[in-house]
Order: C-alpha cells, then structure tokens, then sequence
C-alpha cells in the first residue's frame, strides 16, 4: 500500500468523468488499497479516484474510521429530505462550506468482487456518498456552496 498525491481544485483530472470499472484487477486492487490509506493518512471522510488522478469510477468513505465502504460504479437509486451543513475535501484543502444535501440517499455499486449491493444512508453518511459521487462526474462541493468558503484550521474534510 501507499499513499498517493491527492489532486487539488485547479487540476483539471478533477473536472472529468470518470469510466466504468468493468473488471477487478490486481492493479483496481491495489489502487484501493492506497485510496483508503490515503483517505486515513488525510483524515478524510471520503475519497474518489480522480482525487488521486485515476479517471475510474471508485470511491471510498468511512465516517467513523471504523466502517470502510467501497463503492465501486455506484448509482444512486433513491434520494429523500434535506440535510444543510458544512462540508470540505480533501482537494480543496483548508476551506469548508455549507452546502445542502439529500439527508437519506440509497444507492447500488459494486464490492471488491464486483457483486452488487444496495445500501441506504442517512445524515452525514448520505451526504459523504453524494459528494464522492460528485467526484466521479467531475464535479466538486464549492459548485454547490451556499454562502462563502470559509478558512477551516481543523480537520473536517471529505
Ligand atoms: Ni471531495
């Protein structure tokens, strides 16, 4: 495993869609392996491949340092309510904004072993998917900030 550079905004990787994972491979395998590392080494929340220059369709989130999802070409299948708060990542170091999210999301992606799940999210875990999803088409979180960003000096970043 190894940590890899993380992409900052500015770098146009970020504004690109990404493409379909089709099969596992040693090297898909191994780029995981780092992306958790690097999403834990960051104190991240979240992290999508393009954040690590990898034009795929994978992200990795774990809200409590304790539960490791991957989702592999994920989609989301059901949105429902409203969550609005404070929001940041790893690309955008050092500033935070409040931005506006579903507050349930269910979505389906592919595991390790490119099987299907489902799975349903509330609060800070939904908004953690629809911001990684995000990643994978191109898009960052201050496209959607309500209000300024603001200078963040802890760590609370996705
Ligand atoms: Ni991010």
């Amino acid at each position: 495993m190894a940590i890899r550079t993380i992409r900052e905004m500015g770098d146009e990787i970020l504004t690109k869609v990404c493409k379909e994972v089709k099969m596992m491979t040693p090297r898909t395998e191994e780029l995981i392996d780092d992306m958790f590392e690097t999403m834990y080494e960051s104190n991240g929340v979240g992290l999508a491949a393009p954040q690590v220059g990898i034009l795929k369709r994978i992200a990795v989130i774990d809200c409590t340092g304790e539960d490791p999802i991957l989702l592999i070409n994920p989609v989301i299948l059901e949105t429902a309510g409203e969550q609005t708060g404070q929001e940041g990542c790893l690309s955008v170091p050092g500033k935070a904004g409040q931005v506006t999210r579903p507050n349930y999301v269910k979505v389906k992606a592919q595991d390790i072993d490119m099987e299907w799940f489902e799975l349903e999210a509330e609060e800070l875990l939904a908004r953690a998917i629809c911001h990684e999803l995000e990643h994978l088409d191109g898009h960052l979180y201050v496209e959607r900030v309500e209000g300024p960003l603001v200078d963040v000096t802890y760590e609370d970043e996705e």
